[in-house]
């Protein structure tokens, strides 16, 4: 995944939310579990470490006791160059969750954070991360919910408005309404929480660059059946709709639902 590459993107996006927002998902998230400082941890789909810092500098993980893991190469080195600037060490591991290269019961605790909707097959990732924790160990797996999203609503009314088609999309394969079902397979104790926050978004223009690093903006500026005209002229027209909203409304005010499965009793 172009996106994934390097932890550039992400990082720019956790901080946009949060400079507007000020709750912290993985604050919020590792308040859920009791991580020990002996405990052995794994964060796999890590990304650039947005809750494995927290781990180390509120909850006192060891960073010898703390792999970090991701399918992206680049991904594993952005978290490095994080990590040292904070002057920790943990250690980094490029893998997938599909296949953990860990053997089984290595972990008394896993967090697998927003990237569970990514994993194919996810029965068989969901499979290896209960294969890997301890049988008293636990897994946090945080993903969004069915909430309304201003920035993808805007997103398809700019490709209504300059006639791109789409296909209508199908439910996430990961989701908060969906995945308690999925890790249960797995595990004997799945409990969900949820998170609920708003965004105010009062720049029509900053907004407007949010826009420019979704996936489904990337996925229309990739294909090659739509004219380079059009691809040009969608941020405008996105960015005009975002001013409209703002003028009516005094801003766009973004709902949050995400949440944290916590599971527990990993079925071998
Ligand atoms: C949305 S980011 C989440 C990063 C981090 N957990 C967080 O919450 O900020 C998804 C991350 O999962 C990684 N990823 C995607 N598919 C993966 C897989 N199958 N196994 C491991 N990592 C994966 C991506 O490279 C990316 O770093």
């Amino acid at each position: 995944m172009q996106y994934y590459q390097t932890g550039e993107h992400l990082h720019a996006k956790h901080a946009q939310i949060y400079n507007e927002s000020g709750r912290k998902l993985e604050e919020w998230a590792l308040e859920l579990v009791v991580p020990t400082p002996d405990a052995r941890m794994l964060d796999v789909g890590c990304g650039w470490g947005r809750f494995s810092w927290p781990l180390i500098q509120r909850h006192g993980v060891r960073p010898a006791n703390l792999v970090c893991a991701d399918y992206s190469l680049g991904m594993v080195q952005s978290a490095a160059v994080e990590g040292r600037k904070r002057g920790h060490r943990p250690h980094f591991v490029n893998c997938g969750i599909e296949s953990l290269p860990f053997a089984d019961g290595a972990f008394e605790g896993v967090l697998a954070n927003h990237v569970l909707y990514h994993v194919e097959p996810l029965a068989q990732g969901v499979r290896e991360l209960a294969r890997v924790l301890r049988p008293d160990g636990w897994l946090m797996a945080t993903t969004n919910g069915a909430v309304y999203v201003p920035v993808i609503d805007l997103h398809y009314k700019a490709l209504d408005r300059l006639a791109i088609p789409y296909e209508p999309e199908p439910p996430g394969p990961f989701t908060l309404e969906n995945g308690a079902a999925i890790l249960a397979q797995s595990f004997a104790q799945v409990e969900r929480y949820d998170f609920v926050d708003e965004v105010i978004h009062g720049n029509a223009a900053a907004f407007t660059q949010n826009y420019l690093t979704i996936g489904r903006y990337r996925n229309v500026i990739a294909r090659d059946d739509i004219s380079a005209a059009a691809k040009a002229a969608l941020p405008n027209v996105f960015h005009e709709l975002a001013t409209d909203m703002v003028q009516r409304h005094g801003a766009i005010r973004a709902p949050v639902l995400m949440g944290a499965f916590i599971c527990q009793g990993p079925k071998t």
